[in-house]
């Protein structure tokens, strides 16, 4: 996939859905003949008159586990990540969360305040990949009236409101180098200075970053700092692709049935065998997320009580990675070239990280397509 130009969509915090919106649902032949039935026995070698136990069986599991912060799965991949987000959750400690889009990373965050001592305030949430670059550092720190030009009013910025609570610093391989620099600082000092004020504030912030990307290899490309990574690398957890953890994929596909028979006023008995393993077959590029949309999609459009959930085709073609050569060469170049901030020529431009002239990295770049995004300021 691209590294494509930083969106400047607001807004700028994202909106993340609070866990725990979910009410379990009873059917009035849900009663406890069922109840002895294994969790683990969607694979089990039961005769088809049982599918509906079956599917009382996941539903019944999943409903037992709904409550606030609740977060789905038998596997022992997330097991052992919900271990390690509760041992870390007692620290004040710096927590890094590793994994593609869509696996749960704001989930796992959420939940980590929401076990520490720091859960009577809100947890902060700031979209690094979000913010245009020349706002994130008055988002992060706040400014003073002023401060630049438009500055009209002063700006408390996220650190100073997650004073006493916990920030999530989302897409944290995102942000743009000058701005690594600062929050560096932040971390080691534990202060903030307002842009167009030199008083540095104390502030008593819990940090958790999250990113889809691979840091180690932003670092051999000067996009990200390495001493910001050691900063931030104190307690790693790597949050696994759910084509990893497949036997969650029939407690995910009942957790958000039912969510959505809730919100859709629809029931649905039973989601046959073959459909449950042709889901589990499939390799979700966007992980949970897509197989969350997915049974919406399938939620809106299914009429009667068991319904087949449309398994996506293929993987968009943008999210398989191609191994064209060409593809590498421009995917590579383009996060030089970011990672230079689009800086070409001079001493440490992204000509001269790549042994290019100039000029010629400039028609390369003509050819593979590389134009750099329309700036907003
Ligand atoms: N284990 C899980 N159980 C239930 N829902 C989940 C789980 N993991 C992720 N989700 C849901 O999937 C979606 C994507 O999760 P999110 O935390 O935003 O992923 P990421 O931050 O890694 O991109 C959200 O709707 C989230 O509530
Ligand atoms: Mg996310």
């Amino acid at each position: 996939m691209f590294a494509s130009g930083r969106s400047v969509i607001s807004p700028f915090a994202h909106s993340a859905e609070r866990p725990g919106d979910v009410v379990p649902i009873h059917h009035p032949n849900d009663d406890d003949q069922h109840a002895a039935g294994p969790l683990g026995g969607y694979r089990s070698t039961r005769g088809h008159d049982d599918l509906q136990a079956e599917n009382l069986d996941l539903r019944r599991e999943v409903q037992e586990r709904l409550g606030p912060g609740v977060i789905v799965g038998r596997s022992a991949a997330i097991q052992r990540v919900l271990e390690q987000a509760r041992q870390v959750a007692a620290t004040d400690s710096t927590v890094l969360l590793l994994g593609e889009t869509g696996t749960g990373k704001e989930l796992i965050a959420t939940q980590i305040h929401e076990q520490s001592s720091r859960r009577r305030r809100v947890m902060v949430r700031i979209n690094c990949a979000a913010i245009p670059s020349t706002l994130i550092e008055s988002e992060l720190f706040g400014r003073e009236k002023g401060a630049f030009t438009g500055a009209l009013a002063r700006q408390i910025g996220r650190f100073e409101l997650a004073d006493h609570s916990t920030i999530f610093l989302d897409e944290i391989g995102d942000l743009p180098p000058d701005t690594q620099v600062k929050l560096l600082r932040v971390l080691e000092e534990r202060q903030i200075e307002r842009l167009g004020s030199p008083k540095a504030v104390g502030v008593d912030v819990r940090i958790i970053a999250a990113t889809h990307r691979n840091l180690e290899q932003r670092i051999t490309e000067d996009a990200f700092r390495q001493d910001l990574y050691y900063r931030l690398n104190v307690f790693p957890i790597e949050v696994p692709p759910l084509r990893d953890r497949t036997e969650d994929i029939p407690l995910l596909v009942w957790r958000f049935i039912d969510e959505f028979s809730r919100s859709f006023g629809k029931r649905v008995d039973a989601i046959s065998r073959d459909n449950m393993e042709a889901l589990q077959r499939y390799p979700w590029p966007g992980n949970i997320r897509e197989l969350r949309n997915v049974v919406e999609r399938a939620m809106i459009v299914a009429v009667g009580n068991n319904p087949t959930i449309p398994i996506p085709a293929q993987p968009p073609s943008s999210l398989r990675r191609s191994v064209k050569l060409v593809d590498v060469e421009k995917e590579h170049v383009l996060r030089v070239v970011e990672g230079c901030r689009w800086r070409i020529r001079g001493v440490d431009g992204a000509a001269e990280r790549l042994g290019l002239r100039p000029t010629t990295l400039e028609t390369r770049m003509t050819k593979l397509g590389i134009k750099r995004p329309g700036r907003d300021d």
